[in-house]
């Protein structure tokens, strides 16, 4: 079976790695990681907040007291709080290169241009084939526009692509009032991949203790339908190859990720809960439903479930909204949208 995908460029054994995440903190855990298979490695951020020494305390407080709520039998490697440490970050760059055979994806977040893109620099620098740009922003300031935190998203897009010769992939969040041109927007500044969707991490309210909690809380497969319907719509409309983040949990919630699309398929929730090994069974599962459904490699199924190749793209667009509250029937049965018609997969283009 012949399951080799192109994502940034970078052509890679199989579609499936893990997300940014403090998986790569451990290199007992990475080579764990490339032994279950993992076709690549994605660093966690190093966050502009970082790299300009602001609020290091503060920072270290609230991630301590997010992971804390983490569940209590993830695999979560051991807190350190090396990850705030620039330096130690390039040197893990570095380590992670020299250990694994497959390609090294750096990882920064920020929001605004300035010095600290930088170290996108040094990041390549370190060693890493390519480099994820999460572009974690909350608009809480009522003075500033849709149109200008767009702006900004695009300027830091463009000075980070100036920075590094290795691929850029930008991590979005779903949180945009036209993501399909935002995303057309980032791809006309030549960057090389899109991940769908960052994920927000939701304060909950302490009642008795009247405080306001970061909670971080790992994902369940339902979150994958919000990646699906855009990745769909985006699917063969931008050059830039796709990843989608957030709720694959099953080989079946791959497979729906690469027929919306998806170049490359990151898990992170379903890593920290089962270990490493879990990609090796995602792996297998969707080796033997290709097999089973008589498919030679998976670029035949990528993209066939895109809205410009599903039988029935109304499914992804408004049109399909009034269909589907109307067919609500009590106890969550399920009445057919439209008549079902076997799959014509149509292969797109590898994405650059
Ligand atoms: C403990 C933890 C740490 C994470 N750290 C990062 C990070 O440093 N940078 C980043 O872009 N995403 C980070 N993420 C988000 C993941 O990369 C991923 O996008 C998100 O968890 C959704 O994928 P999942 O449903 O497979 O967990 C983190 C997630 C978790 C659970």
């Amino acid at each position: 079976m012949d399951l080799t995908t192109t994502y940034l460029g970078l052509k890679l054994a199989h579609p499936l790695m893990p997300g940014a995440s403090p998986l790569v903190d451990d290199l007992d855990t990475v080579r764990r990681l490339e032994d279950a298979g993992a076709a690549a490695i994605v660093m966690h951020s190093l966050f502009e907040e970082q790299i300009n020494g602001e609020n290091q305390v503060a920072l270290r407080e609230d991630e301590a007291r997010s992971f804390g709520t983490l569940e209590s039998d993830s695999h979560f490697p051991r807190i350190d709080p090396f990850t705030l440490d620039p330096d130690r970050y390039l040197e893990q760059v570095r380590r992670i290169k020299a250990a694994v055979r497959v390609p090294v994806i750096g990882s920064l977040n920020g929001t605004t241009p300035g010095g600290w893109v930088e170290s996108a620099r040094l990041i390549e620098q370190a060693g890493a084939d390519a480099l994820e740009l999460n572009v974690y922003f909350l608009a809480t300031d009522p003075g500033e526009t849709g149109a200008e935190v767009e702006t900004r998203l695009l300027d830091l897009v463009h000075t980070v692509k100036q920075a590094v010769k290795i691929p850029l992939a930008v991590k979005l969040s779903p949180f945009y009032s036209s993501i399909v041109n935002l995303a057309c927007e980032i791809d006309a500044r030549g960057a090389n991949g899109l991940v769908l969707f960052n994920r927000f991490y939701q304060p909950d309210i302490e009642i008795e203790r009247l405080e306001a909690m970061p909670t971080l809380r790992l994902s369940e497969s339902d979150e994958l339908l919000l990646r699906l319907r855009w990745t769909a719509i985006l699917s063969g409309r931008v050059r830039a190859s796709i990843a989608i983040t957030g709720g694959v949990h099953s080989a079946t919630d791959a497979i729906k990720a690469i027929m919306a699309g998806a170049h490359a398929v990151q898990m992170v929730s379903t890593l920290l809960r089962h270990g490493p090994r879990q990609l090796r069974v995602i792996r297998e599962g969707v080796i033997a439903w290709l097999q089973d459904h008589g498919y030679e490699s998976i670029n035949q199924m990528r993209g066939s479930m895109g809205l410009r190749t599903c039988p029935d793209p109304a499914a992804y667009e408004r049109a399909n909204y009034l269909r589907v509250l109307t067919s609500w029937r009590p106890g969550g049965r399920r009445v057919p949208m439209s008549s079902p018609r076997r799959l014509q997969a149509q292969p797109l283009d590898d994405g650059i």
